[in-house]
């Protein structure tokens, strides 16, 4: 296992991060603790979870995992989303924050967390507010690192330069949505993380199950996130979506992989990114994702791939930068 630097920090995390939002709630605890396993055996060291992933159980069944091995591995958890039916029990608050991690950590049951994510920028709080929050906290001990996940590219360089001209600990990683079909991060996120030697772990490499090869443009399965999950239906409702999954399972099938190894390490191979977040319901799935680490993902296998969906032109576009004639290239 190749370990990698997390953003400008000295810590080393595993290529790829398990996702633990189907510890106890699709993956029962037998099967969350053999996924657990799995991926400790296969060398991941690093874990996200959140508050909000089945209303604090999936934390609690992490925790459990963790007992034997708290100081050889690093998790996140993460909060904004609404805990409660309190009005305050949300955002990102010093009032709410605070509670939250108090929160997440008995649920955790340990005394800190590595990486602690705002789980989505919060339009009606100063950001200073919840820099300063976070701050405290990592003074404290109780988080160690901080990051923000859904966040725009200027939202997370705002708070850079609030965090750097209040020698506050600043963001040290992202977690923005990234997959095939989803390459939105491509325009302003990834760059600017480049830019700032900021962490990025992207979560959905594989759309919810989209590019798991189950899928087409008149394919589906009887049952699985994408036919279940009304949010996630809607996310990946266009059609040309399931054309792209139809094309790259053929692709896939053709290059002798499972689509899920090969989605998670054309992920995995932007050099923007730490670490794919991979998610499974189960052992079977889990290999599969784990078996990314493998792939053999050459730059033109890449920009094959790539070549699959619509590649979304830069943030400065003048659409001479994808031709020989890019004026005052240096
Ligand atoms: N920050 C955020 O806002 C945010 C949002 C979402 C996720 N996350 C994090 O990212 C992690 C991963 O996200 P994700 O679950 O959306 O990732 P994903 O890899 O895009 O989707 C995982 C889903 O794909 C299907 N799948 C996986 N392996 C498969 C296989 N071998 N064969 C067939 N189907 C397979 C399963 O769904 P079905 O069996 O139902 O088809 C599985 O639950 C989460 O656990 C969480 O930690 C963060």
């Amino acid at each position: 296992m190749k370990y990698k630097f997390l953003g400008k920090t000295g810590v080393m995390v595993s290529p790829l991060c398990m996702g633990t939002m189907s510890f106890g709630g699709i993956a029962d605890e037998k099967t969350s603790k053999a996924m657990f396993n799995q991926c400790r055996d296969a060398g991941i060291n690093f874990f996200d979870c959140a508050n909000v992933y089945e209303k604090g159980r999936s934390e609690e069944v992490l925790g459990k995992l963790i007992k034997d091995c708290r100081d050889e591995v690093i998790i996140t958890s993460k909060a904004y989303f609404q805990m409660s039916s309190n009005v305050n029990a949300g955002g990102a608050t010093r009032y709410h924050i605070v509670r939250a991690v108090e929160d997440s950590l008995r649920r955790l049951d340990t005394d800190y967390i590595d990486l602690y994510f705002i789980h989505r920028f919060d339009e009606k709080t100063p950001i200073e507010e919840t820099l300063s929050v976070l701050n405290d906290l990592v003074r404290q001990g109780k988080i160690l690192y901080i990051g923000a996940s859904n966040f725009a590219a200027w939202q997370v360089a705002k708070a850079l330069g609030i965090s750097a001209k209040n020698g506050w600990s600043r963001f040290e990683c992202i977690q923005p949505m990234y997959n095939l079909v989803k390459r939105q991060a491509e325009v302003e996120i990834l760059p600017m993380a480049e830019s700032e030697q900021v962490g990025v772990i992207s979560y959905s490499p594989l759309g919810g199950g989209l590019l798991s090869g189950k899928y087409g443009k008149n394919k589906a399965p009887d049952a699985g996130r994408l036919v279940e999950n009304k949010m996630y239906m809607v996310r990946y409702a266009d059609e040309w979506m399931h054309e792209v999954a139809g094309n790259f399972t053929a692709l896939a099938e053709e290059e002798n992989y499972n689509p899920v190894s090969l989605a998670v390490a054309w992920v995995g191979a932007h050099p923007g990114i730490t670490a794919p977040i991979i998610g499974a319901r189960n052992v079977e799935q889990l290999k599969a994702s784990l078996d990314a680490l493998d792939v053999d993902m050459t730059d033109e296998l890449y920009r094959r791939i790539a070549d699959l969906s619509y590649t979304p032109p830069l943030a400065t576009d003048r659409n001479e930068e994808k031709t020989d004639f890019n004026y005052g290239l240096r």
